[in-house]
């Protein structure tokens, strides 16, 4: 469970995000969705303890994150940022094993190696494992950042536009397995996703927001609405309906 709690975060006199009261509980997926500077990255890097509040707190099972100990939350919630250009020298099968080090300390077991190449294999990599990073697509680079958080193996992932770089395929894929993590392992997942009808398809939930505030949230059918995505998106768009899901019409408006 996911508990954000009179969460705030202000530079200088700018207030980039105030969220009173958020809980998410249980397997699912929740898309997080906004315009460029809603406050999503904020919301989620606080939440992985990357980045500290102004105010309020995040409890990922009871435990606040600013305080508890790293190796804690690093065994419960794993992130996916958005920016990821550190360590470029690792090859890909060093970068996943980093993913089992709040458990193994670098000192893998063979549980640790099936998760790794489990990993591998779900985001398409074994023909790079060896290969370093920065010998990779942009793509390929993004799927080993990915495969790195789904070995982690944690209760709750968040993922800050996972699918950036990503092919058709590869998208598809990529949704396809971080909707698996829900429905098969039964995790909460959290993902920003920039693409609002990837969003209407595949989450359970949408939290949209807005200059730092969470301006709706529930089922995509209740939160994808002309009215929500102009207040969201500043953008008049039509709605229409596929398989029972959303689908916004964006390129229509002038
Ligand atoms: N280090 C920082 N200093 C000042 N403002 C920042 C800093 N980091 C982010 N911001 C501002 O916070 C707001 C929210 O950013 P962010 O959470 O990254 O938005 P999103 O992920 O929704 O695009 C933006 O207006 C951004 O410019
Ligand atoms: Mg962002």
């Amino acid at each position: 469970m996911i508990e954000v709690r009179s969460l705030v975060k202000r530079y200088g006199d700018t207030t980039v995000l105030d969220c009173p009261d958020l809980t998410l509980d249980g397997a699912g997926v929740t898309a997080l969705v906004g315009a460029n500077g809603a406050g999503k990255s904020t919301l989620l890097t606080i939440a992985g303890r990357l980045l500290e509040p102004t105010s309020g707190t995040v409890l990922v099972d009871g435990h606040d994150v600013t305080t508890a100990p790293s190796r804690e939350l690093a065994a419960r919630v794993a992130i996916l940022r958005q920016e990821n250009n550190l360590a470029v020298r690792l090859t890909v099968r060093e970068l996943v094993e980093f993913g089992r080090f709040p458990y193994s300390q670098g000192r893998l077991t063979d549980d640790d190696h099936r998760l790794v190449d489990r990993a591998l294999d779900t985001l398409e990599l074994h023909e790079f494992a060896a290969r370093r990073l920065d010998e990779l697509s942009g793509g390929q680079r993004q799927r080993a950042f990915i495969a790195a958080v789904v070995a982690q193996d944690t209760d709750h992932v968040l993922l800050d536009e996972p699918l950036n770089n990503l092919d058709l395929r590869h998208a598809a894929q990529s949704m396809a397995m971080i909707r698996r993590l829900a429905d098969e392992f039964g995790k909460t997942v959290v993902v920003v996703l920039h693409d609002i009808n990837v969003a209407a398809h595949h989450a359970d939930r949408i939290v949209a927001m807005r200059s730092g505030r969470v301006v709706a949230d529930g089922e995509p059918s209740t939160v994808i609405d002309e009215p929500t995505m102009r207040e969201v998106f500043g953008l008049d768009v039509e709605v229409t309906e596929h398989h029972g899901r959303p689908v916004v019409l964006h390129f229509l408006a002038s």
